[in-house]
């Protein structure tokens, strides 16, 4: 015989390495709250529809909420014999209230049970990492308010291109994550959609109302198939792979910052308390922190990759499979919650050297592009003023000039449109003050770019 709850068809018991196989218990004890939440409103509703009476089901919730009040205090005893938190919390209920306990599996199956209890701990989850992107990119915002007319290098195959302004460097860090954002917001809607009822695959006999149920629960909606509804785990999938494309802004972030931090960049200082040390090199401060960002960014991909492998081919409804997506998104939870509070420590930790991307700025000859739209302007076509721009800059490195550098005299030997009022172009203060536009680096774009941004951010964490 075997003591199990689904015992009663089977002639022995369990193999010990069968019951270590199968548990969940040990991982996925982190749903207490969402499934305690879940079974109180499928009480509550068993009772508007008449399967429960009142007091079954204030005993119900009774029992449950000192449940919860005993995890939390650590004080419950998991018990791995009984495989996963539903078990364990349902069979501590009816220890706890005998046969009231007994009946809170009607018309529920662990089934649309793990599938609730999930989804509930997903929302509460998105709705925390929703709160540290919006604190990041309120920060981010007001550093670039802060630098909207510092100038650097903008670069291009990592080569000096254009210059642009600091503000405007961290505004496309910004932009990244508010699309970031706003797939977490879109996925919101299809996570909070309810699977309760479907029971194990094929719905239920029992009188049920599930819109009761959704309402309790806060759910926006009710999963239209049972079958899909215990089997889907596209949630998982999509929060994962939302989860992987912020893991991949952040890692851009970071090898920017570990390149500005090194010495032959000099361009950002990151704190002492940001950084570690060499055993062997005295003289050494390592990028530790945004390393390891970046780094943990691959682990989140291979979460993405075992999701999407785990329900390949899975054929309808609910299979066992479906038990191991718990690891790569619990996981991929906790590294994308470091990985932002990490980010925005180091956020608040930068020393920008201003002067060295200045310098570095005016170094190279990234005033080129803006010397040709100045020749555009006088009236020459673009692909001459190219050429003939190319002939400049070949001059100035062989004069080993930069060109800002050049007479005017020097210039108009290339083209007589050239006059005075090219000189202002010719430094990068001009240069950047010419790009004037809508989503463009000259300072007061850059300082209106980012009080809209600012403006963005707090309202939505006001809202949090
Ligand atoms: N621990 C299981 C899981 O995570 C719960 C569902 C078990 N269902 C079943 N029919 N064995 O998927």
């Amino acid at each position: 015989m075997s003591d199990k709850v689904w015992g009663g068809r089977f002639s022995e018991p369990t193999d010990a390495f069968v019951e270590a196989f199968t548990e969940s218990v040990s991982f996925d004890q982190r749903l207490y709250a969402a499934d305690i939440e879940g079974s109180i409103a499928h009480a509550k509703m068993l009772c508007a529809t008449g399967v429960l009476n009142d007091e079954e089901v204030a005993s119900i919730e009774a029992g449950l909420s000192t449940i919860k009040s005993e995890i939390e205090a650590e004080m419950f005893a998991w018990d791995q014999a009984l495989e996963d938190v539903h078990m364990n919390i349902e069979s501590a209920l009816t220890d706890k209230i005998g046969e009231a306990g007994k009946k809170l599996h009607t018309a529920r199956s662990r089934n649309d049970q793990v599938a609730t209890a999930m989804r509930l701990y997903l929302r509460s989850e998105i709705d925390d990492i929703q709160g540290l992107i919006s604190n990041l990119g309120a920060h981010l915002s007001k550093l670039a308010l802060d630098h909207a007319d510092d100038i650097m290098p903008g670069f291009t195959h990592l080569q000096p291109a254009q210059c642009v302004t600091l503000g405007h460097h961290l505004l496309a860090w910004a932009a990244m994550l508010e699309r970031d954002s706003d797939r977490f917001n879109d996925l919101r809607k299809r996570v909070n959609q309810m699977p309760l009822g479907s029971a194990a695959l094929a719905g239920t006999s029992v009188s049920i109302d599930r819109n009761l149920t959704a309402k309790l629960l806060g759910f926006e909606g009710i999963c239209d198939n049972s079958l899909d509804a215990v089997s889907d785990r596209d949630f998982v999938i999509e929060f994962t792979s939302n989860a992987a494309l912020l893991m991949m802004h952040l890692s851009r972030w970071c090898e920017e910052l570990i390149l500005w931090s090194s010495e032959q960049f000099g361009f950002v200082e990151l704190a002492d308390r940001f950084t570690t040390g060499s055993s062997i090199m005295p003289q050494k401060k390592n990028p530790d922190v945004p390393e390891l960002i970046r780094g943990k960014t691959g682990r989140v991909y291979g979460h993405l990759i075992s999701l999407l492998t785990i329900m390949k081919a899975q054929p309808l409804a609910y299979n066992r499979d479906n038990q191991e997506d718990k690891v790569p998104l619990f996981d991929t939870i906790d590294t994308l919650k470091a990985c932002l509070c990490a980010m925005q420590g180091i956020c608040g930790h930068l020393q920008f050297n201003t002067e060295a991307m200045r310098t570095d700025a005016s170094q190279g000859l990234l005033e080129a592009t803006d010397l040709a739209e100045y020749l555009v302007q006088k009236g020459m076509p673009f692909r001459d003023a190219h050429r003939i721009v190319g002939a400049i800059v070949r001059e100035a490195n062989s004069r080993a000039i930069r060109l800002a550098e050049f007479s005017l005299e020097l210039l108009r030997a290339h083209s007589e449109l050239i006059e005075a009022d090219v000189l202002t172009r010719l430094t990068p203060e001009g240069s950047v003050q010419g790009r004037d536009h809508v989503g463009g680096t000259a300072p007061p774009q850059v300082a209106r770019a980012a009080e809209q941004a600012m403006k963005h951010w707090n309202s939505k964490r006001q809202g949090d």
